[in-house]
């Protein structure tokens, strides 16, 4: 498999096209929207810019960014091999998108998502090919962060499994193997937990966001705090990732407070708008 097709060109979809492109995979990066295609191919530039300059590529950037080619539509990239959904978190529109690929793509070809909560196995019944389909979930940010989740729906194949394991190692990455489609999968089901505990405990005035963050920095050696990494990962794809894991366990536990609800109601949504827990210039 020499190409794959990409659909979203937000944080991750840009990142995971650029990761896709440096490990040599000629790559569709699919978006309607063509000012946030043009942002991505910007964002991609900047970053292999940054990375060549500090001796990071094995290849010239140049090389790595002809592969990349900005699409508009799903039927472009007919002869891909992998497929990867990396749209917001929402169920219909992730099925939408899924139906419309099943119509175009070869009979090979892997269908993978890259959704944080949502159930893969809802997502798959929309392909005539469920055993094809995976949960293939990168971290933010995604040149940085090696561990990719790989996640069985109830329909996944072993081969498909397994096939996406390569994948993610031909990328460089260290895959886990998520054997049941629980919502969260691993790391987000846990550090979910961190996450609404410090806004619960901001929210009581127990600490500052600072001192949260530093406590859980400096007294567990995390590189950032629940509140910077919040704000990187973005609060509305944190609340998403929260309320897909309570609809899906209704604990009440699970549920995420005000805080966070208001924070995205009025656009406050961390280093994308400049404005989360803390300021970005
Ligand atoms: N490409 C290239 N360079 C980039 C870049 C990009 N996309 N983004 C930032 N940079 C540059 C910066 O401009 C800066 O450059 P400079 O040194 O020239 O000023 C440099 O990279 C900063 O990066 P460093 O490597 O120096 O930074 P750190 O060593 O501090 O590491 C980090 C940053 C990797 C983000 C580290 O803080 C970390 O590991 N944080 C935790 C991240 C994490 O937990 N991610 C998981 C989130 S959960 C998730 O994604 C799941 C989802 O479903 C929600």
């Amino acid at each position: 498999m020499k190409k794959v097709f990409v659909v979203g060109s937000g944080t991750m979809g840009k990142d995971i096209v650029q990761v896709c492109a440096q490990s040599g995979y000629a790559v569709a990066m699919m978006d309607i929207d063509e000012s946030m295609l043009n942002k991505a191919m910007a964002g991609i530039n900047w970053s292999l810019d940054k990375l060549e300059e500090k001796g990071r590529l094995e290849e010239p950037k140049q090389t790595i960014f002809s592969r990349i080619t900005a699409v508009q539509s799903l039927e472009t990239a007919a002869d891909a091999g992998f497929v990867i959904e990396a749209i917001y978190e929402n169920l219909d529109a992730k099925k939408d998108v899924f139906k419309k690929l099943d119509n175009i793509f070869s009979d090979t070809a892997i269908f993978g998502t890259n959704t944080s909560s949502l159930p893969v196995t809802e997502i798959s019944v929309a392909v005539s090919h469920p055993e094809r389909f995976v949960g293939i979930h990168f971290f933010n940010p995604v040149h940085r962060m090696k561990l990719v989740e790989i996640v069985k729906g109830l329909s996944t194949s072993p081969e498909t499994m397994n096939a996406a394991k390569e994948f993610a190692q031909s990328l460089g990455k260290e895959p886990v193997m998520v054997n049941q489609d629980s919502s969260g999968f691993i790391v987000n089901r846990i550090n979910g937990m961190a996450f609404l505990e410090a806004l619960r405990l901001l929210e009581k005035g127990v600490a500052s966001a600072e001192d949260i963050d530093k406590s859980m920095r400096l007294g567990l050696g995390y590189p950032m705090g629940p509140f910077e990494l919040m704000d990187l990962v973005g609060l509305d794809v944190v609340l998403n990732a929260r309320m897909g894991i309570y609809s899906e366990t209704r604990e009440p536990s699970h549920y995420p407070p005000n805080i966070l609800r208001r924070m995205v109601a009025a656009g406050n949504l961390g280093r994308k708008t400049k404005k989360g827990f803390y300021e970005y210039k």
